[in-house]
Parts: structure tokens; C-alpha cells; sequence
């Protein structure tokens, strides 16, 4: 591929990757830095785009319109949503959605948002399809899952919440900025994937185990996302 976008939501879930890039020239916007070179023979753009949803859509709009990126990857953490998901398993996206987004009262499926024609966003499935490949062979101890991603502006820590956004979603893991991506990617007609190791639960013992689990989940996604770079 010609240039391809990585995003993480926070420098931890994007230092490592960025570290093992070479070439590298910093171009700033929007309060971003966008780090441009080689990583692993493959022409990347590594950015930390901060937090959530509006973070993440400009950021992906920036990489879409200043580094004319043929993929986007969103790298990073998230709270389970199934009990079969543990920490440290990653999950790879067939869509995301947003499970903030409430139009009800207009006749709009919880989610959808008003005058879009689609709930949720459709994820690359050969971006995915490589993923899940290369996962099995750099991180053999996990397991790998393909299901939807839910994102709201909302650190999940509470039963009641968790069981809302999988009744309204049956997505497979939660966190902030993936359907902001997957939809920022849509609009731009560009393929994308989000990778998500899981840090905690999303439930009463996130708080307890996102601090404890962090980097664990963060080194079996820049292993996945580091040596799918050797195979794009
Ligand atoms: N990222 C990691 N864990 C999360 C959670 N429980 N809710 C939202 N984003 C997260």
C-alpha cells in the first residue's frame, strides 16, 4: 500500500509502534502530530488522535485529506462485552456503531444517526482477514474474535451501562473512538479496521483492572499491528 493511517486514542496504545518506525518526519494539525515514515517496510502515518468520538473523526478526515491514506487501522484498548472475551484477547471489527447516538423519538434504531442510511459501519474484511491471520502466529496464547465494536463518549464501569449497549448493540467489546473512525472512513470511501485488545470488563472491576491490564493488552496489539505492516 501506498500510505496508511494508525490511530491510537492515547500515546501508550501508539509510543511503541511509533518507536519502531524509521524515516520519520512530524507534521502537526489539529493539535495532532502525525508521524510519517517507514514502519516494518510499509509507509505509515502513526497518530495519537486524544479521546473519543469528535478526536477520532477529525483525526481520520486529517489523514484522509493531508496524507491520502489508503487504510486506516485504529489501534487499542477496550472493554469487554462478552464473558467468553478475557483480558488480553483481542477483538477485530466486522463493524462499529455507536451506542451513544439516540434518535429514537424521529423513528431511528438507537445508534443510527438521523438521515444516514446505515447503523452501523462495515469494517474491511480483508484488512481483517490478515489480521486474524497474523495474530494467530505473533500472539499464539490468546484468543482472536470478529464482531461489532460499540463506541460512545463514555468510560463503561457499570453493570446496568454494559448490559444496556449489549442489548441495544450485541457488540463484542466497547471503548471510544472505533465507530467515530468507521465512520469518518465510510464518508471518505476508505477501508479501515479496528484492533482491540481487551483491558477490562467494562463493568464494576474496570476501574481495578484498566490501570492493572493496560499495557498488557497494548504489547498484543502493536505485536498484530507491527508485523501486519511486513504483510500489507
Ligand atoms: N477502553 C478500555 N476500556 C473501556 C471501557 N470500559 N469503556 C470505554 N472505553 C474503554
Amino acid at each position: 500500500m501506498n500510505m496508511i493511517g494508525i490511530i491510537g486514542a492515547m500515546e501508550e496504545e501508539v509510543e511503541l509502534l511509533k518507536e519502531k518506525m524509521t524515516d520519520t518526519v512530524i507534521v502537526e494539525k489539529a493539535g495532532m502530530k502525525f508521524v510519517k515514515g517507514n514502519l516494518k517496510g510499509q509507509t505509515a502515518v502513526v497518530v495519537r488522535s486524544g479521546i473519543g468520538k469528535v478526536n477520532a473523526g477529525i483525526c481520520t478526515q486529517i489523514l484522509a485529506d493531508e496524507f491520502q491514506v489508503e487504510a486506516v487501522i485504529n489501534t487499542g484498548i477496550a472493554g469487554s462485552l462478552k464473558a467468553e472475551i478475557n483480558i488480553g484477547d483481542i477483538v477485530l471489527s466486522t463493524d462499529t456503531m455507536q451506542h451513544d447516538v439516540d434518535a429514537r423519538e424521529f423513528g431511528y434504531p438507537l445508534g443510527q444517526i438521523p438521515r444516514m442510511e446505515t447503523l452501523a459501519f462495515e469494517a474491511d474484511e480483508n484488512l481483517r482477514k490478515l489480521a486474524k491471520e497474523v495474530c494467530e502466529e505473533v500472539n499464539p496464547d490468546i484468543q482472536v474474535f470478529e464482531g461489532r465494536v460499540a463506541s460512545g463518549d463514555q468510560f463503561v464501569a457499570d453493570k446496568e451501562t454494559k448490559e444496556r449497549i449489549i442489548e441495544n448493540t450485541q457488540a463484542y467489546c466497547t471503548e471510544m473512538e472505533g465507530a467515530a473512525i468507521g465512520q469518518a472512513a465510510y464518508l471518505n470511501k476508505i477501508p479501515y479496521l479496528v484492533i482491540r485488545a481487551i483491558s477490562d470488563k467494562a463493568d464494576d472491576s474496570a476501574h481495578v483492572d484498566y490501570p492493572t491490564f493496560e499495557r498488557q493488552a497494548i504489547r498484543h496489539t502493536v505485536n498484530l499491528v507491527s508485523r501486519m505492516m511486513e504483510c500489507l
